[in-house]
């Protein structure tokens, strides 16, 4: 049993992490990789930490998803052998930090493209390093950021023009239903989900007709996966947010709060009539309040005093926040200055990439991990 004391010892802001929670986020979600035949590979954009990265590869991910390339070379030096970024590269320079530093470290290097001019790129970089890029061409299922839609007749001349490249390796196709958080219920999510894995064979076999080999058909949006049960076809799935999970699956209806692995310790620091003011404001909590068409979370995150900590009946929402103060509204509730309050953010994701380490809750007490790659999006 923890004790209040080690609590009371921490200066706050800090960002919690309840090690079992995580550990059971991270079995459960492999266990549904291996039970449906999938490979995964995590998006290590929520938590940015090789310590957990190299749980999630103990446990049998073959690899990692980041987003950006500085990402890439945190796990490239921490020992990381095969890493995906799924978001497209298209500048010279970034090419070449990544090409350099995999190269090095025998690392295979997979990013989705959807341009000729990143495919133009990618190849000429490659040939330049003399390293061989797997590239996937990203396909646009209905979040309608990067990709090429199904229909797009560059479908199969990108596909034909990575194929044709001596330098370039055509993985497959590679899609990410972000919308899939705009979901009301799970039953919505799992329609997503659906939609998704039938627009993606249908482009696996338009390509095979084509005589273009597809050997991965890679998908990863954590409500998504969480809600489907059928993967047909799909070789790859990569969620990010399951790790810690937040207020935004929690309302769709595929993970509850006691899921949730992440918190924000914060201090009262002043009060009045309808505030608890605390040290939490947005430079810890972000002012994120949802994504993806996700609304409907009433403000910054859920507020409990230290003490009853998911318990409905305390439950307090940080209605407002400014850079460094929380404002929760009081409920009718009575803390004392300094009291300490946990909240469960709206987004845990950009909660982790502002925090420089995470402080560990395990059954024997509290740890230290860093955020290895916290910070910047290049
Ligand atoms: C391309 C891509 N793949 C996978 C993911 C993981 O999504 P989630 O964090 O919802 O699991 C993301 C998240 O932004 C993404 O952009």
């Amino acid at each position: 049993m923890r004790s209040d004391t080690i609590f009371d010892e921490l200066e706050t802001p800090a960002v919690l992490l309840d090690e079992t929670r995580l550990m059971e986020n991270l079995r459960a979600m492999q266990y549904l990789a291996d039970r449906h035949g999938v490979a995964l590979r995590p998006h290590a954009k929520t938590h940015k930490s090789l310590e957990i990265g190299r749980r999630q590869i103990g446990l049998g991910a073959s690899g990692v998803t980041v987003a950006t390339v500085d990402e890439a070379l945190v796990f490239t030096a921490g020992g990381f052998k095969s890493i995906t970024v799924a978001r497209p590269v298209v500048s010279p320079s970034k090419w070449d930090r990544l090409l350099a530093a995999a190269k090095d470290r025998s690392v295979a290097v997979r990013v989705v493209t959807d341009s000729r001019e990143g495919i133009q790129v990618a190849g000429e970089r490659a040939a330049v390093h003399g390293y061989i890029v797997g590239l996937f061409l990203k396909i646009d299922v209905g979040l309608h950021r990067c990709g090429l839609l199904p229909e797009d007749p560059r479908v199969v001349e990108l596909a034909g023009m990575i194929h044709d490249h001596a330098d370039l390796d055509f993985r497959g196709i590679l899609s990410h239903a972000g919308h899939a958080y705009g979901s009301k219920s799970r039953a919505e999510a799992v329609r997503v989900a659906e939609e998704e894995r039938r627009t993606l064979i249908a482009v696996r076999d338009a390509l095979r007709a084509d005589g273009l080999p597809v050997t991965e058909v890679s998908v990863g949006a954590t409500p998504a996966v969480l809600a489907t049960d059928c993967f047909d076809g799909i070789t790859e799935i990569r969620p990010g947010n399951y790790v810690f999970l937040d207020l935004l699956p929690v309302r769709v209806g595929v993970a509850s709060l006691d899921d949730v692995a992440l918190s924000v310790l914060a201090t009262v620091i002043s009060k009045n009539e309808t505030y608890f003011v605390t040290d939490t404001g947005s430079k810890t909590l972000t002012s994120d309040t949802g994504v993806h068409g996700m609304t409907g979370n009433q403000g910054f995150g859920l507020a409990y005093p230290e003490r009853g900590f998911l318990e409905t009946a305390c439950e307090m929402i940080v209605e407002k926040v400014s850079e460094e103060h929380g404002m929760v509204r009081r409920n009718g509730f009575d803390l004392p200055i300094g009291a300490k309050i946990r909240v469960v953010p709206v987004h845990s994701c950009p909660v982790a990439n502002l925090a420089r380490s995470y402080v560990v809750l395990t059954p024997d007490g509290i740890e230290s991990w860093q955020v290895d790659a916290a910070g910047g999006s290049r």
